[in-house]
C-alpha cells in the first residue's frame, strides 16, 4: 500500500514497501498528469538499470523516482540527470562518504572497490526516462538508485553503500537532503554543470568510452553546457552524449 507524506522540499512523497520498479510507478503517475512527486520504495522486485540491465534493489536502499514536468526541450533533460548525481553526491558527502561523480551519472567512491584500478565502487546510478515532442518534453522521470542502508554483498558488480563506508545513516534524512539539493539545482539550471564539474572524478582522466558508434579513447577534458563529455583524442576533440555511452572506463 502507498503511504503519502510531505517533506520539507517541493515534492510529495509516495512511499511503498515494495514495488516492481519506482520508475514504472512514476511513469504511470506522469502519464496521469502528476508533477513533483517522489515515488520511493524500500525494495524493488524488478529494478531497472541503464541499457536494459537489472538493478539489485534489496530492502534498505533509496530507490526513488522523481516525476517532473520541466518546460524544456529534450536536449536539456540530461542536465536533470546530472543534477540528481550532484544531489546524491552532496547528501553522501554530508554523511561522511568520500563520493564523486563518474560521467555521465554514476556516483562512485573512488578509493573503494576491488583494487583493479578501474575507478572505484558504485554508490548510485540514475535512470532518466522521458516522453514528449522534439520542442518540449511532456514529462521526465529521474530514477535514483542509491545504495544507502544495504550490504554491498547483496548488490551486483563492484558496488559500495553508505552503510559500508560510514555505518548507519538515517534514510529519511538522506532522502530529504537529496530532494532539497535537487530542488536548489533545478531552480538554477545554469549552475548545474559547474556543480557537476566540481564533483567529477572523470575529468582529467584518460578514458575509453564505448559508444553505439565504436570506442573513443583520450583525455576527458570537459563537459558541455548540456552535460556531454568532451574527449581529447588523437584525431581531435570528440563530444560524447550520455545517451550514446554504453560504458566508460578510465585507463
Ligand atoms: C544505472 O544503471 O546505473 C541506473 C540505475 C537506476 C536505478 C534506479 S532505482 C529507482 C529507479 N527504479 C528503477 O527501476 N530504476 C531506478
Amino acid at each position: 500500500a502507498a503511504v503519502a507524506f510531505e517533506l520539507d522540499a517541493d515534492f510529495d512523497v509516495e512511499y511503498h514497501d515494495a514495488l516492481p520498479s519506482t520508475n514504472d510507478r512514476a511513469r504511470e503517475l506522469a502519464a496521469d498528469g502528476a508533477s513533483d512527486v517522489a515515488v520511493i520504495a524500500d525494495r524493488q522486485t524488478g529494478g531497472r538499470g541503464r541499457r536494459g540491465r537489472e538493478w539489485s534493489s534489496p530492502s534498505g536502499g533509496v530507490w526513488m523516482s522523481l516525476v517532473l514536468r520541466p518546460d524544456v526541450p529534450p536536449a536539456r533533460v540530461p542536465l536533470l540527470t546530472l543534477a540528481a548525481a550532484v544531489a546524491v553526491t552532496d547528501a553522501a558527502r554530508e554523511a561522511g562518504v568520500d563520493a564523486a561523480i563518474k560521467w555521465p551519472n554514476d556516483v562512485i567512491v573512488p578509493d573503494a572497490g576491488d583494487d583493479s584500478g578501474r575507478g572505484g565502487a558504485k554508490l548510485c546510478g540514475v535512470l532518466t526516462e522521458m516522453e514528449g515532442e522534439a520542442s518540449r518534453v511532456s514529462w521526465v522521470v529521474v530514477g535514483i538508485g542509491a545504495n544507502v542502508d544495504v550490504d554491498p554483498d547483496e548488490l551486483a558488480g563492484d558496488a559500495t553503500s553508505v552503510r559500508a563506508e560510514v555505518g548507519d545513516v538515517p534514510r529519511r534524512a538522506f532522502v530529504q537532503r537529496v530532494l532539497e539539493r535537487f530542488d536548489e539545482l533545478r531552480s538554477d539550471p545554469a549552475g548545474i554543470v559547474d556543480a557537476w564539474r566540481e564533483r567529477a572524478a572523470t575529468l582529467g582522466e584518460r578514458v575509453r568510452v564505448e559508444t553505439t558508434d565504436g570506442d573513443i579513447e583520450g583525455d576527458a577534458v570537459d563537459v558541455t553546457e548540456y552535460g556531454a563529455l568532451v574527449v581529447d583524442t588523437e584525431d581531435g576533440e570528440r563530444v560524447v552524449h550520455a545517451g550514446d555511452c554504453q560504458h566508460l572506463r578510465t585507463t
